[in-house]
């Protein structure tokens, strides 16, 4: 069976919110299935993209969850790293040590994603917000004699840029950039999310101070761990709570330490208020402008060849509506079609050493138009609606 794109990143993280709650729920055998399954769809959406920018963020998804299933096959070994009768005090104290050290290392991206800003198109009103929350503040904290937002939720319909928004920030910081998925809160500490959660804050909290250096804790598809569809499970209501305090101490601590939450979410109704107060920024990351369609098929088809006659306004206008994912999902399909063409033709040949190889035709506009006529946008109107409804609630940009 064969997906596209868009749709295997939704499985897999379909899929990773229900291993998140068959583990929590303490079924062992259901949750490494669906921890596989999710691992299978991202595998195979490096394969089809093996070039893609946000490989480096599933690659680290993936090890985060073969090291869950691991630890739930040994599972006896999983040793808390805290002793959970250990009182607060007692748990600051080891801090400091090289292992709780170590474990914060292990969650910080080692490399980062190699993106800038100029390669996510559009969204000019996003960049522009997390840099004046994110880069002002961390170079001129004495402006900001009020404080700043700390929590940011980037919102708006699937394959429009909220990740990779993420990714560039990431790339853009001299400092921590930690990708906290589900998986790996609960990867250590078997029904102690919570515990992992109020750690990972005091830790990203200790680095900032000490080094007064920016944090940044990424939450992608931040519903799966926090959404109001989770209160029935009391661990996940737990490690709710356990959020909510964390982000509070990074206000209570003001102007001193630099960390940063970021939440994306394609379905932002499903948080409910304590989180949405404490995410100050909620932007809306918006399906392509004209202009912006434009300038992605210029981006995804400058590796094709193309006939002289393919006009990027005119594809641009064509495809009102989708995305900017559905967009670069077109631009494979010509590619594919073309190539296919060359090796189905009557008489082809393999290359031949010393002769020219033989090159698919040029991609035109009646393609991209019989593309058009085979796949629907990715975003329904009823979606858009729903997205902008739930803006003019709750957008505070
Ligand atoms: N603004 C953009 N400019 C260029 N490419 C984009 C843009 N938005 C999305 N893409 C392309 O689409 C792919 C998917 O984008 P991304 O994962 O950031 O979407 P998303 O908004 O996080 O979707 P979801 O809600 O499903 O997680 C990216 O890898 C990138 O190639
Ligand atoms: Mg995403």
């Amino acid at each position: 069976m064969s997906m596209a794109p868009q749709e295997l990143e939704n499985s897999a993280s379909r899929y990773a919110g229900e291993a998140i709650k068959c583990d929590s729920q303490g079924a062992r055998g259901m949750a490494i299935a669906n921890y596989q399954k999710a691992i299978d769809s991202l595998v195979r959406l490096m394969h089809l993209y093996p070039r893609s920018k946000l490989n480096q963020l599933y690659k680290e998804r993936t090890t985060s969850y073969q090291k869950r299933i691991k630890a739930l096959r040994e599972s006896g070994s999983v040793e808390p790293a805290i002793d959970p009768r250990a009182s607060p005090s007692e748990a600051k104290a080891g801090m400091d040590t090289q292992s709780a050290k170590k474990d914060f290392d292990d969650l910080i991206m080692k490399e980062k994603p190699d993106i800038s800003w100029n390669e996510v198109i559009g969204l000019d009103a996003v960049k522009t917000a997390l840099r004046e929350s994110i880069v002002y503040p961390s170079k001129r904290p004495e402006l900001f004699p009020l404080g700043w937002p700390r929590g940011i939720l980037l919102y708006g319909p699937p394959g429009c840029g909220k990740t990779i928004l993420a990714a560039a920030t990431a790339s853009e910081i001299d400092g921590y950039f930690i990708n906290v998925d589900a998986a790996s809160m609960m990867s250590k500490w078997l029904g102690e999310a919570e515990k992992n959660v109020a750690k990972l804050f005091t830790m990203a909290g200790g680095y900032a101070e000490r080094e007064d250096k920016p944090v940044i804790l990424f939450i992608d598809e931040v519903d799966s761990l926090l959404g109001s569809r989770n209160t029935e499970v009391g661990g996940e209501s737990r490690l709710k709570t356990q959020f909510l305090i964390g982000m509070d101490g990074i206000k209570d601590k003001g102007k001193k330490i630099k960390l940063y939450v970021i939440g994306a979410t394609n379905k932002p109704w499903s948080l409910d208020q304590p989180f949405l107060r404490r995410f100050q920024k909620r932007i809306y990351v918006d399906l392509p402008t004209d202009e912006a369609r434009k300038k992605i098929f210029e981006l995804y088809t400058d590796p094709l060849n193309k006939d002289p006659k393919l006009r990027t306004p005119m594809l641009a206008k064509l495809f009102e509506g989708y995305s900017a994912s559905d967009i670069k999902d077109a631009c494979q399909a010509a590619q594919l079609m073309v190539v296919h063409e060359l090796f189905n033709a009557p008489g082809y040949s393999e290359p031949v050493e010393g002769e020219e190889s033989p090159r698919p035709r040029d991609i035109s506009m009646a393609d991209f138009r019989d593309i058009l006529a085979r796949r629907k946008p990715s975003v329904s109107n009823e979606m858009r609606l729903a997205y902008h409804k739930w803006s003019q609630d709750f957008q505070a940009s």
